[in-house]
């Protein structure tokens, strides 16, 4: 496969594995639940490369369907790259705000972008898929690093989005009418796509013009390239005509016996006087329940750039429409991604929030179909709370100038919001200046320890207990309290007392122990000592 080669590309290949895990510090005013939690829909401020790694241990393989929206890189946009690649020289050189000027600024967008497909990836579940939004700038280049990140046996479809109906004819060279939204799965053999809801435009195309009791229909060609052995009869016509046989180069679907029985079945279609071609009638009502999504999505069926701004405009009840930003996407084009690629209960991700289109698709198609979707929105920018919170709660306790009699009265809804607080780096995790509570601890031992989900309610911060693998009781013996952890040991006594785990093994993280192999190998201990043997752990016990 060809790859993609750009400036940077060595330094930012792995670097989502450097990303340390940062603290998500709940803001219970900001959000609108009882409790902020992990669990519920999710708003994090912050930048995502940080808060995707931090969503890991909660939602490794649990995202049904991500769709981000991230800078397009016209060169207009004043994003700065900011990512802390470990190289002076790097560092210098990424971290300029990047504009037209800016000859690298293609390899600064794949330096960007590359770690942050790469945590996407490992949040998707095995039969998830990601739409991202791009234009013509960066297309190219985003499909070189999907193919790399993906594989791309997993491209779905490059969408075409008719984002804009009427030409400008301001355009210097061509008047840019769309976007695409580029598609993988994670792994396309497990993907299943969901057919659309049929629509009135659609039924609209099918016809009774011949009174069938069946009801209306619509009449498909007869004829195919593919070679057919029993497709190259000749036809009489109910009105005397004699076709002498199907197109040249192209066959007829049907032997002829099957086709006569069809007619019989007054399934063929003659055109009014009986000398047409015949063609073959497909009746609504046998047609499957929904439509096959196609790779153009028109203006008027998804929504275009206008309806956009004013649905955020009407929202959040902006005095001057320049006050809203130019990138807001239409929530019907999220909701045909939601649509196509989600189940009622899937969580979605979008980690490009801006104004909040994903959240508020989110919402609106569980209204619609009495789903359970959840959604976890990231944003780095300060308007996280004044916009895109804001939106949120609008769109769930309702917008008085809506339209729409559900969005009027609220779609409801719960979320909490998060920002992004210290990065839980080893080295200073336990150097006593800013020590974790257990349960955070905890939940960072165990996901980098095992590569699992956490769950805070399994926990048992008296007997140590974080959690079960397959092969595993993963323990913690630790206070956040200098003091406390200068004493802290794994001894006999505790040894003694962790509870059984059956065959499993027991796998303790503690300051230090007074224990010998033989005790530790007789009573099925592994033990790591805190803070520099957490990675990975149970990978390493098992080679
Ligand atoms: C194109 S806009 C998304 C618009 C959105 N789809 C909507 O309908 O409103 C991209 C957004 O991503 C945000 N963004 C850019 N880089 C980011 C990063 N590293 N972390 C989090 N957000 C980021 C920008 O601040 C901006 O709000």
């Amino acid at each position: 496969m060809p790859r993609l080669h750009f400036k940077g590309k060595v330094f930012v290949e792995n670097h989502h594995l450097a990303v340390p895990f940062h603290e998500l510090l709940p803001v219970r005013e900001k959000g609108l639940s009882e409790k902020a939690n992990l669990h519920d829909n999710l708003i994090v401020h912050g930048d995502n490369l940080a808060a995707l790694k931090s969503l890991l241990p909660t939602y490794h393989g649990k995202v049904k369907c991500v769709y981000i929206d991230p800078p397009y890189n016209t060169g207009n946009e004043g994003w700065a790259y900011n990512d802390n690649v470990n190289s002076p020289l790097m560092r210098d050189w990424l971290g300029r705000v990047v504009d037209r000027d800016d000859l690298t600024r293609h390899d600064k967008w794949c330096c960007m972008m590359m770690p942050r497909l790469k945590l996407l990836r490992e949040l998707l579940r095995e039969d998830g898929a990601i739409f991202v939004s791009i234009d013509g700038n960066e297309v190219h280049h985003l499909r070189c690093l999907m193919d790399e990140v993906f594989g791309e046996e997993n491209l779905v479809a490059t969408v075409v989005w008719q984002k804009i109906f009427a030409p400008k004819s301001s355009a210097k060279y061509f008047s840019e009418n769309h976007d695409f939204v580029v598609v993988y799965a994670k792994r396309k053999e497990l993907f299943r796509r969901n057919l659309l809801p049929r629509t009135a435009a659609a039924d609209a195309r099918y016809a009774n013009p011949d009174d069938d009791h069946r009801g209306s229909w619509i009449s498909d060609n007869l004829t195919a390239r593919n070679p057919y052995s029993k497709g190259t009869y000749s036809i009489t016509c109910p009105g005397g005509r004699v076709i002498s046989g199907p197109p040249p180069g192209r066959y007829w679907l049907f032997s002829e016996e099957k086709f006569w029985k069809l007619d019989r079945d007054n399934r063929i279609w003659w055109g009014a006087k009986g000398n047409n071609i015949p063609r073959l009638k497909r009746f609504l009502s046998e047609v499957k329940q929904g439509l096959v999504p196609q790779t153009l999505w028109l203006h008027t069926d998804v929504g275009n750039t206008q309806e956009a701004k004013k649905e955020l405009v009407s929202t959040l009840q902006f005095e001057r429409s320049e006050d809203v930003f130019n990138t807001v996407k239409p929530s019907r084009l999220v909701r045909r991604i939601l649509q196509i690629a989600s189940d009622p209960d899937s969580i979605i991700l979008d980690s490009f929030a801006g104004s909040g289109t994903t959240a508020h698709a989110v919402l609106a198609q569980n209204r619609e179909d009495g789903g359970n979707r959840r959604f976890i929105l990231v944003e780095c920018e300060d308007y996280a709370d004044n916009i895109t919170a804001e939106r949120v709660r609008r769109v769930i306790k309702g917008v008085p100038s809506a339209k729409d009699d559900a969005l009027k009265a609220g779609l409801g809804g719960t979320f909490s919001y998060f920002e992004l607080g210290r990065p839980m780096q080893q080295e200073s995790l336990l150097d006593g200046s800013h020590l974790p509570s257990w349960e955070k601890l905890a939940g960072y031992i165990f996901f980098t320890a095992t590569g699992q989900e956490f769950d805070p309610a399994e926990t048992n911060p008296d007997t140590g207990f974080v959690g079960r693998t397959s092969s595993h009781d993963v323990f913690l013996f630790y206070q956040p309290d200098v003091d406390e952890l200068k004493s802290l040991a794994l001894s006999l006594a505790e040894a003694r007392a962790l509870p059984e785990g059956g065959s499993r093994r027991r796998l303790v993280f503690a300051p230090t122990k007074y224990l010998d192999r033989e005790f530790l190998h007789q009573y099925r201990i592994d033990f790591q000592q805190l803070p520099f043997q957490i990675y990975e752990a149970i990978d390493r016990l098992e080679r």
